[in-house]
């Protein structure tokens, strides 16, 4: 019998340094907080992730081009976007204990969380972007900034992009890349980092299309997490009251997972209007206006953006995969993986040792399809199926005596443990990885 059981982010935390999904980053120095290094099997499980969604942007509307923009800005591009002036956090400090807080996710009147004590300092805004210094010379001109959102390298390449792709609007411009947010407080693994990746999509598009789209958008992106088998019923939509909104945004719908510690965004679908644009177009002298044949005129498109951090959907997927069973009186733990995001697609396991060499001739033969499978030989071949299911292998394959006369071999089902025989010429195409 199999159950989900809501893991805690401990066990989470504990599964992805046992099996080599992710790391403290610098952790031999003592780690840094909010920042992350991804092992061998959370990159592969990375790589799915963004390979999954940009195939999951496609639509008969318009195309979608991809960039691959700088992480770091001149401050001149931050201050056209807002974000110098407006990228904050509100900060508090206990004046006690000298912990720090974001003030908006505490009850200020029940006291520190840390230490009880309810002496508080002023609250103060404080500004969630990295900033330094590009060049030798130290002046106003050398200030730059890592990027906290990847939107705006699109927006400022938007003109470049259009003309070279030879693009009509609407069409889409996607990017996927690292975002770095001096967060007051990180916390929850990588639900809430310093260093982040970041899966956005901005769809320009006429003013008036773009309410329109942006549900369109809502509904292909809640297809897009069911496509990659996340629990439909721990997914939900919310739309931001006007005093949650971004400086940017003129509309928002934050589609929200139920996780362990409440529900949380998790991706954010927003209406940013012609904001971007126009604010680029007056702070550079650009015009980033388009030409419409129709009616003659020159106009500003709007945006419509959908933003996922690539690191809290990998969280999230993690969560929502965890169960444990009984397998032949034992509890066994088993990330129930849609195929297509499993690190690991296939593990060839040899019955014995003296079944190695036709083993790894099966499995060498995936390997070189292109195919993440292992290969793995030692221990007992339960402790075998354990150590795979701990990280969401759907299917592990056997090799044994009987494969050598009937040409066959056992193909055992992660989710149900069930086995069955199938021939070794068609198991690919059985196994359709
Ligand atoms: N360009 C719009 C934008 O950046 P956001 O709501 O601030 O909007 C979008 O971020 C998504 O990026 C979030 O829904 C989340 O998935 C991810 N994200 C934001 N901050 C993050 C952080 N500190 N750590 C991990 N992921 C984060």
């Amino acid at each position: 019998m199999s159950f989900p059981v809501t893991p805690t982010l401990d066990t989470i935390v504990a599964l992805c340094k046992r099996r080599g999904f992710v790391f403290p980053a610098a952790e031999i120095y003592g780690g840094i907080n909010g920042v992350y290094d991804f092992g061998h099997l959370g990159t592969l499980m990375k790589n799915n992730i963004r390979t999954t969604w940009l195939k999951s942007l496609t639509n008969p509307r318009g195309e979608i081009v991809q960039i691959e923009g700088s992480l770091l800005a001149p401050e001149a591009v931050w201050k056209a976007s807002g974000h110098v002036e407006g990228f904050h956090d509100p900060m508090v400090d206990c004046k006690a204990c000298k912990k720090r807080f974001r003030a908006d996710e505490l009850d200020l009147n029940k006291g520190c969380p840390s230490c009880g004590n309810n002496d508080w300092t002023e609250i103060r805004q404080f500004n969630m972007m990295f900033k330094t210094q590009v060049g030798a010379n130290q002046d106003s001109g050398s200030i730059a900034y890592l990027r906290p959102e990847t939107a705006q390298a699109i927006y400022i390449n938007f003109k470049n992009v259009m003309t070279t792709s030879r693009s009509k609007i609407p069409f889409g411009i996607a990017q996927i890349g690292k975002s770095f947010r001096n967060e007051i407080t990180p916390k929850q693994f990588l639900f809430r980092m310093r260093e982040f990746e970041q899966m956005e999509m901005q769809w320009f598009c006429k003013a008036e299309t773009a309410p329109q789209e942006l549900q369109n958008w809502t509904a292909q992106r809640l297809a897009f997490y069911k496509s990659i088998g996340l629990t439909m019923d721990k997914i939900r939509t919310r739309d931001h009251a006007a005093d949650e909104l971004a400086h940017y945004s003129t509309n928002c719908t934050d589609v929200e997972y139920q996780f362990p510690f409440g529900w949380k965004e998790l991706e954010g679908i927003a209406h940013r209007g012609c904001y971007d644009l126009t604010q680029h177009s007056t702070h550079s002298g650009k015009d980033l206006g388009v030409f419409d044949e129709a009616t003659k005129e020159s106009y500003v498109p709007n945006v419509v953006e959908c933003s996922i951090g690539v690191d809290r959907l990998f969280l999230t997927l993690l969560f929502d995969a965890y169960y444990e069973d009984v397998v032949e009186g034992e509890t066994r733990v088993v990330l129930k993986l849609d195929k297509k995001i499993a690190p690991i697609k296939a593990a060839f396991l040899p019955l014995i040792k003296k079944l190695e060499e036709p083993a790894q001739k099966l499995y060498q033969s995936f390997l070189e399809r292109g195919i993440s499978v292992q290969y793995d030989a030692s221990g007992s071949i339960g402790k075998r199926y354990r150590r795979q299911d701990e990280i969401g292998t759907p299917f592990c394959i056997t090799y044994d005596f009987e494969s050598e006369q009937d040409h066959c071999v056992t193909v055992r089902h992660r989710d149900t443990t069930k086995q069955e025989r199938i021939a070794i010429d068609k198991l690919a195409e059985y196994l359709a990885l």
